[in-house]
């Protein structure tokens, strides 16, 4: 990348004309006003004026880092996706972390999901896998998604994150009890954005050469060991380090000390879906590794951090719809409704030619669409023809979808998920706490207990506390205890 900027030549406006003065306005007279034709000043304050762009809705917070994912496992009878297609091929990446709810200047040392956004630059497009630290979400219908993020958000009247809110829409939606859980659990605040796993969390199909279908789930277990903050160090160190992740995963690279992650992934042929004992695209819900058991299949690498955090980290954009041939959706409605969701952010805060910016343009592929012009265009594809058919050898399609057809049935409708032999809303949620030590279960009722007596209303309580009794009975039990001691 240029910069221009450590030259030795004159400083000069944005068109290149020698500055002469940058320390003075332009005046009439000896402290007189100033003067309009003093355009140094004008642009200055212009540009400035202009200098943020809209934050994302939600993760407006992160840092990123460029690496390398390297194939170690052999998947090609899965997935015809070039960039699997070999052992020890490897691929450019570009992983964005973030928090959910904050605000793009808030602290990173909080309880909330972590973003783990990971863009493939493949020789077939770029791939963008835009998942999460937690295998499973809040909901499971992304027509809930604006009401749910309302709510983690800054009321419209006290103008902070309140606990009314958070745990109403909570205690209303049960399927959001394991999510809870888990994020009120040990992991609930990961120390680093290198001390935590990554997953895709959607089930995402994968397609053969011979058209055979899989429905796939994404790990990325990281190699520095899982390390996490209580909640009383995270209070410490969000006070006196705001910037603690960001600076973390910076001074790591610099230093020389490259995170990685082992990718692993949970894979279901297709005619095992309809059976399956939970429905494989519920986001509420895992696969349970006896199930189908983790296939290491790379390496993922950071090796490189951005030199811009503007141009790269602000203006970098990812979106569940990015897919590369072998590679697909699944009918999770919430997936469903990411795939519109994103493209459309990104046209509002970055611009229809956001996919031209360095960071979001292929780099192994070429993008040759007929798509032209707009804000900021930068001339690209020169004289060639802007349409097809065209008889100028203009680019043509291929005839051959990236994924494979799902089968459908039935009438169009607001139908509920369909449900599967074990599927409740609490059974995931009950597993995950039975499975702790009691020292991590008595951590999860005071982290829960803590942030529930902070609800001004009784019922809202209350409601909340029955999911968690659904979920199992001592968790329901002891949380009305902790929450009845806070709240005397
Ligand atoms: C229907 C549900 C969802 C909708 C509508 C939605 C929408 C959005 C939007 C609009 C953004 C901001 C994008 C931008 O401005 O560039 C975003 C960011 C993000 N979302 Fe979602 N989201 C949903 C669910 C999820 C889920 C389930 C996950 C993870 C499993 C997730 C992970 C992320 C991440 C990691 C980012 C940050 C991407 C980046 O670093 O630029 N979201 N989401």
């Amino acid at each position: 990348m240029t910069v221009q900027n450590e030259t030795t030549g004159p400083l000069t406006t944005e068109a290149g004309a020698p500055v002469a003065n940058n320390q003075q306005t332009e005046t009439a007279g000896v402290g007189g006003p100033a003067l309009i034709q003093d355009q140094l000043l004008l642009e200055k304050l212009a540009h400035f004026n202009r200098e943020r762009i809209p934050e994302r809705v939600v993760h407006a917070r992160g840092a990123g880092a460029y690496g390398t994912f390297t194939v170690t496992a052999d998947v090609t009878k899965y997935t015809r996706a070039k960039f699997l297609s070999e052992i020890g091929k490897k691929t450019e990446t570009f992983l964005r972390f973030s928090t959910v709810a904050g605000n793009l200047g808030a602290a990173d040392a909080v309880r909330d999901p972590r973003g783990f956004a990971l863009k493939f630059y493949t020789e077939e497009g770029n791939y963008d896998l835009v998942g999460n630290n937690t295998p499973v979400f809040f909901i499971r219908d992304a027509i809930k998604f604006p009401d749910f993020i309302h709510t983690q958000k800054r009321d419209p009247y006290t103008g902070s994150q309140e606990a009314d809110n958070v745990f109403d829409f909570w205690g209303l939606s049960p399927e959001s009890t394991h999510q809870v859980t888990w994020l009120f659990g040990d992991r609930g605040i990961p120390a680093s954005y290198r001390h935590m796993d990554g997953f895709g969390s959607h089930t995402f199909q994968w397609n053969n050469a011979d058209g055979e279908v899989f429905w796939v789930k994404y790990h990325f277990k990281t190699d520095q060991g899982i390390k996490c903050l209580t909640a009383e160090e995270a209070e410490v160190l969000a006070g006196k380090d705001p910037d603690s992740h960001q600076r973390d995963l910076r001074e790591s690279i610099e230093r020389g000390e490259f995170p990685s992650w082992t990718v692993q992934v949970q894979i279901m042929p297709a005619a095992d879906a309809a059976s399956y004992r939970f429905n494989p695209f519920d986001l509420t819900k895992v696969w349970p590794h006896a199930d189908y058991p983790p296939i290491t299949i790379g390496k993922l690498e950071l090796n490189r951090n951005p030199e811009n955090i503007f141009a790269e980290v602000e203006q970098s954009v990812f979106s569940p719809h990015h897919f590369v041939p072998g590679i697909g959706p699944s009918p999770d409605k919430m997936l469903q409704g990411r795939l519109f969701g994103y493209g459309d952010a990104h046209r509002y805060r970055v611009g229809i030619n956001a996919d031209h910016l360095p960071v979001n343009q292929p780099k192994a592929a070429v993008a040759r669409s007929h798509g032209r012009d707009g804000f900021m265009y930068d001339g690209r594809h020169g004289g060639a023809k802007n349409y097809e058919p065209n008889s100028f050898g203009g680019p043509h399609q291929t005839d051959k979808p990236l994924w494979e057809p799902t089968a459908v049935s039935g009438l169009t409708g607001d139908h509920e998920t369909p449900s599967h032999a074990e599927d409740d809303d609490f059974v995931q949620a009950g597993n995950l706490y039975r499975l702790m030590p009691e020292d991590a279960k008595q951590r999860l009722i005071d982290n829960l207990a803590g942030a529930l007596a902070g609800v001004s209303r009784e019922d809202i309580v209350q409601r909340a506390v029955e999911n968690f009794r659904q979920a199992d009975a001592d968790y329901g039990k002891r949380l009305e205890a902790a929450v009845q001691a806070l709240r005397g």
